[in-house]
């Protein structure tokens, strides 16, 4: 007890501060979000108004990038498409020479990043849904089919992990099938078991024109305010086989993630998604907080128990715009 316990004591030197930091943040923690557009220029990246300092790249200046942010000691990369068409079901999604798989083709030939790639359709349907869409309604058990149908397309474009981000139920076992069954027996799924229905995502649907034409995401996406159905997610998601969990949004649902991580022990990623990135810059660019803020909140989603984290901020912890 004090005066002969003083907690002070361990922190009054930096250099045993350094020795005893319980959470340490590095490069290789990372993983980079790259929108690829099909109808962007080579050489002129287009500015996302929303997120300052993210672009939405052609292919040949997304693996440039990539190429260049590997260097500085990057890992790897999650793959946004922004394709030229999009309809109903969201054929470009699966199309063998779509945006990603020849984004993907291109990665695995000129690095040697992890390259993940998020499966969804919500980015090539026209109405802006994460699925098939009758009576007004995300149809689940005819989505899974298409879902399937993107991640195969993406392995047999060499992609090293498939992230379904969509909230289908079964869709881990669905996609699982579908990979074993075309000899992809070692392509880890890595699902967005948790993942809200927030309003932090707003810039990202903006960078990637997917707002829904009409409705919300609320029919598949959770409730801001439940924890219980969270783990529940992750124990079905861990039950069909997906190798690791992915929590969205990171700061705000950092209860969750340690929840996760305390029950599952399995590998686990947060997503500090684009309203964070947004939000932090913002702050940062009217001078009211500093750039440590973004340290601390990389240091705070590692405390929570990620292994990894998805970040926007990668090109500026490595210095290279
Ligand atoms: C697609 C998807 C979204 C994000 C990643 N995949 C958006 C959404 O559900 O509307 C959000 C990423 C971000 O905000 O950075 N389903």
């Amino acid at each position: 007890m004090f005066p002969v316990t003083r907690m002070r004591r361990m922190r009054s030197d930096e250099r045993l501060r350094e020795m005893f930091c319980e959470t340490s943040v590095d490069i290789s923690d990372f993983i980079y979000p790259l929108y690829i557009k099909e109808s962007a220029e080579d050489g002129t990246p287009e500015e996302i108004s929303t997120m300052p300092g993210q672009y939405r790249y052609s292919v040949n200046d997304a693996v440039e990038f990539a190429g260049l942010l590997e260097d500085s000691g990057l890992k790897s990369v999650i793959l946004f498409g922004i394709p030229d068409h999009k309809d109903a079901v969201a054929s470009s999604a699966h199309d063998p020479n779509g945006i990603i798989q020849q984004t993907i083709r291109q990665l695995k030939e000129q690095t040697d990043l992890v390259v993940l790639g998020d499966v969804c359709m919500c980015e090539y349907t026209d109405h802006g849904h994460c699925g098939i869409i009758r009576d007004n309604y995300v149809q689940n058990d005819e989505t899974l089919d298409y879902l399937s149908r993107i991640a195969v397309s993406y392995a047999d474009a060499g992609v090293d992990v498939v992230a379904p981000s969509d909230m289908m139920d079964g869709r881990v076992a669905a996609i699982r099938d579908a990979l074993d069954t075309n000899d992809y027996i070692n392509t880890p799924i890595f699902s967005y078991a948790a993942k809200y229905a927030s309003t932090f995502y707003a810039p990202f649907r903006d960078a990637a024109d997917s707002t829904p034409s009409f409705g919300d995401r609320k029919s598949y996406q959770m409730d801001p305010g439940n924890f219980n159905e969270a783990i529940r997610e992750v124990e079905l998601d861990v039950y069909e086989g997906t190798d690791a969990i992915i929590v969205k949004p990171a700061l705000a649902y950092l209860d969750v993630l340690r929840e996760i991580k305390n029950t599952f022990k399995m590998p686990t990623v947060a997503y500090q998604v684009s309203g964070e990135y947004s939000m932090i810059t913002a702050g940062i660019e009217k001078g009211y907080i500093t750039e440590d803020l973004m340290y601390e909140s990389f240091t705070s989603i590692k405390r929570a128990g990620a292994d990894m984290i998805i970040s926007y901020f990668v090109p500026q912890i490595l210095g290279i715009e």
